[in-house]
C-alpha cells in the first residue's frame, strides 16, 4: 500500500478535506446516485498535480451550465483537488475524478467530492500495446445533438451506464474498446475517449459542435501541439471503414493517454509503435 493512501485510493470532500476511503459520503437519495444527475471530470495525475486542471474545470463549468447545475466556486474546487492530491505520492501516476451531483432529492447543496486512484492495468495495456475496436451504433444521425439540448451533447454527465455497457459489449465480442457510430454512418467518439487520425501531415478529429461529442481535453492538447510532430490539424467527418485508409488512428483520454487503434471490426488500421510512442512522449505519459 502507498504511504498515507488507503486501499490505493484517496477520497476528499468539498469543505471537509480527505476522509477515510471507505467512509460513506452520500445520502441514499442523492440525485447523482439515483438518477445519474450530476457531472464529473477525470484528470491525469502526474508529478503530484492534476494535468490540465484549468481545462477540466472549464469543461466542468460548461457541463454545469448545460445541466443548470450550480457548480461551487472554482477556488473551492481547486482547493479540493489539492487536498485530494496531498497524500498521493508524487512519483505515482494516477487518475483524479472530481464529481458534482445535484445533491439530495429534497433540495439543498450539491454534493462535491474527489477521488484519486491508480491507473488501471487495462489502460496501461491499451496505451502501450494499442486496442482492437468494435463499432456500435448510437442510433441517431451525427448532427442530431446540435439541436437537441435535452440530450446533453458535450456535457460530461454522471449518466455513463450506456458508456459502460458499450465497453462490456465490446469485451463480449472480443474487442478492447468501442467506436460509437451515428445512424448515418459516421465515426463519433469512444465511450471514454476522443478519436483522432492522421491523413498525410494532417492530424484530424471529429467536429465537437456539429456532433455533440465530448470536447476531449487530451485530444485538444495534442491538436494544439501537433506542429511539434510536423502536422497541421483539421476537423473532419470519417466513416469507420475510412479509418483503414488513414495513416494511423488513436483514442485519447485523460487517464489512458493515447492508445493506437490496431483494428476496427477486424479490419487493420495502420499502426506504428514508434509514432504512437512519439505522441505518448509529447503528451507526457510514461
Ligand atoms: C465520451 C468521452 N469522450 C471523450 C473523452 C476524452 O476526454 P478527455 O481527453 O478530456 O479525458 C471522454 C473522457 O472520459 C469521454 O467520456
Amino acid at each position: 500500500m502507498l504511504p498515507g493512501v488507503s486501499d490505493q485510493r484517496v477520497v476528499a470532500l468539498l469543505g471537509v478535506g480527505v476522509v477515510p476511503a471507505d467512509m460513506p459520503i452520500l445520502r441514499a437519495d442523492d440525485l447523482g446516485a439515483v438518477r445519474g444527475d450530476g457531472i464529473f471530470e477525470t484528470m491525469h495525475v502526474r508529478d503530484g498535480h492534476a494535468w490540465l486542471l484549468d481545462e477540466h474545470l472549464d469543461r466542468m463549468q460548461r457541463s454545469a451550465s448545460r445541466m443548470e447545475l450550480s457548480l461551487p466556486a472554482r477556488g473551492g474546487l481547486v482547493e479540493l483537488v489539492s487536498q485530494a492530491l496531498a497524500p498521493w505520492p508524487a512519483t505515482t501516476e494516477g487518475g483524479l475524478r472530481l464529481v458534482c451531483t445535484r445533491g439530495a432529492e429534497d433540495g439543498g447543496d450539491v454534493t462535491v467530492f474527489a477521488t484519486v486512484f491508480p491507473v488501471p492495468e487495462s489502460n496501461l495495456r491499451g496505451r502501450h500495446q494499442g486496442v482492437s475496436v468494435a463499432t456500435a451504433t448510437l442510433g441517431f444521425p451525427a448532427e442530431l445533438r446540435s439541436g437537441t439540448p435535452w440530450l446533453l451533447g458535450g456535457a460530461k454527465t454522471l449518466s455513463y451506464a450506456v458508456n459502460m455497457a458499450s465497453l462490456r459489449w465490446a469485451q463480449s465480442v472480443g474487442a478492447d474498446d468501442v467506436l460509437w457510430v451515428s445512424s448515418d454512418g459516421y465515426a463519433l467518439e469512444a465511450p471514454t475517449s476522443t478519436l483522432l487520425w492522421r491523413s498525410g501531415d494532417t492530424l484530424c478529429t471529429v467536429p465537437v459542435e456539429r456532433t455533440g461529442i465530448l470536447a476531449g481535453t487530451t485530444g485538444r492538447w495534442l491538436l494544439d501541439h501537433a506542429d511539434e510532430l510536423g502536422w497541421s490539424t483539421e476537423e473532419r467527418m470519417i466513416t469507420p471503414a475510412g479509418l483503414a485508409t488513414t495513416d494511423g488512428a488513436w483514442f485519447t483520454s485523460s487517464v489512458r493517454g493515447v492508445a493506437g487503434i490496431r483494428t476496427v471490426d477486424g479490419s487493420e488500421v495502420p499502426y506504428s509503435t514508434d509514432l504512437t510512442g512519439r505522441i505518448r512522449a509529447l503528451l507526457g505519459y510514461p
